[in-house]
């Protein structure tokens, strides 16, 4: 930890994370990046849900399973779609013919578990793909990345081109030191959008809080980084009885009190309003999502 990485000391990642998130009024798409360092903390079960409470709110929102090794969204999302990112890769399919809409208005992109040639990518081959994501931007105005894990090139080449990048962590020590490592690694790389830390897994709001601190207090030391509060998401027994009914969790057990955390997440991201549309899904939700807009 002992390294410096410089970086803009005087940023105020909260205002840059408000400025992005405001670009969308201006038409343009907004790409958020959920990573982690560390596996298997809820990466993919927070970009399915905060996918689902924005596509409930009236927002076009297209998913993107970009974990190249073992992708699995589809498998929470209840769709199969029949082309995946190894066709785009491939040379196949272009990026836009393999979308799937599913039940709950998310638009959604594949991607491929055990497939070798996208699994290990070379340099060209990852940069034309990362391409190919970044112009997904036209048919949507959010559009949500969901990573693997760890700081390998296929990771990075897609969260270095995001607009916000959401580093996600539960509070075990293995896991922060990761998430600590991928911030490092993505400043490093040269990525200058905001990096915030989700904390997922905890046991309270002031657990999340002094975890968050410490965290932030370590970047801003070593990496003389403002790391920006994601906030947390509880632990919670429902997470596991919505991936068994592969429906997003906010929708099937909107009053969880993870759905909660994740309704207030997306509200981040939605400070622009919604055009008028007709709700896909749950006006209850949508009344969540109004308390924290
Ligand atoms: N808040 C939570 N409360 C309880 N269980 C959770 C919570 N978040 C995630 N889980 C459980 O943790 C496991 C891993 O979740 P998930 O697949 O979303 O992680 P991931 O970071 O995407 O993993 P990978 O690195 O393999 O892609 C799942 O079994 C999920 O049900
Ligand atoms: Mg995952």
């Amino acid at each position: 930890m002992g390294l410096r990485v410089t970086h803009s000391n005087a940023t105020d990642q909260a205002a840059r994370l408000r400025r992005q998130v405001g670009a969308q009024r201006r038409g343009r798409a907004l790409h958020i990046a959920i990573t982690s360092g560390k596996g298997g903390v809820g990466k993919t079960n927070i970009a399915v849900n905060l996918a689902a409470c924005l596509a409930a709110s009236g927002r076009r929102v297209t998913l993107v399973d970009l974990d190249t090794g073992l992708a699995n969204a589809d498998v929470l999302l209840d769709v199969t779609p029949r082309h995946t990112l190894a066709d785009v890769l491939s040379g196949q399919r272009a990026i836009g013919e393999i979308a799937v809409t599913t039940p709950c208005g998310i638009r959604f992109i594949g991607g491929a578990s055990g497939d070798v040639a996208l699994a290990n990518m070379n340099r060209i081959e990852r940069r034309r793909l990362a391409d190919a994501v970044r112009s997904l931007g036209g048919a949507a105005e959010i559009v949500i990345y969901d990573c693997g894990a760890g700081i390998s090139d296929n990771v990075l080449v897609f969260a270095q081109q995001a607009d916000v990048v959401t580093v996600v962590s539960t509070p075990e020590s293995t896991s922060l030191t990761d998430a600590y490592a991928m911030t490092k690694v993505l400043l490093r790389s040269g990525f200058h959008g905001p990096i915030q830390l989700l904390l997922n897994r905890v046991q309270g709001r002031d657990e999340a809080r002094d975890i968050f601190r410490r965290v932030a207090a370590v970047a801003q030391r070593f990496l003389d980084f403002s790391l920006a509060d994601g906030g947390y998401v509880l632990q919670d027994k429902h997470v596991e009885l919505a991936v068994r009914g592969r429906r997003p969790m906010v929708l099937c057990y909107p009053r969880s009190p993870s759905s909660l955390c994740l309704t207030a997440f997306a509200a981040r991201f939605m400070r622009a309003p919604a055009p008028p549309r007709a709700a896909s899904s749950g006006p209850l939700l949508m009344r969540f999502v109004e308390l924290f807009v």
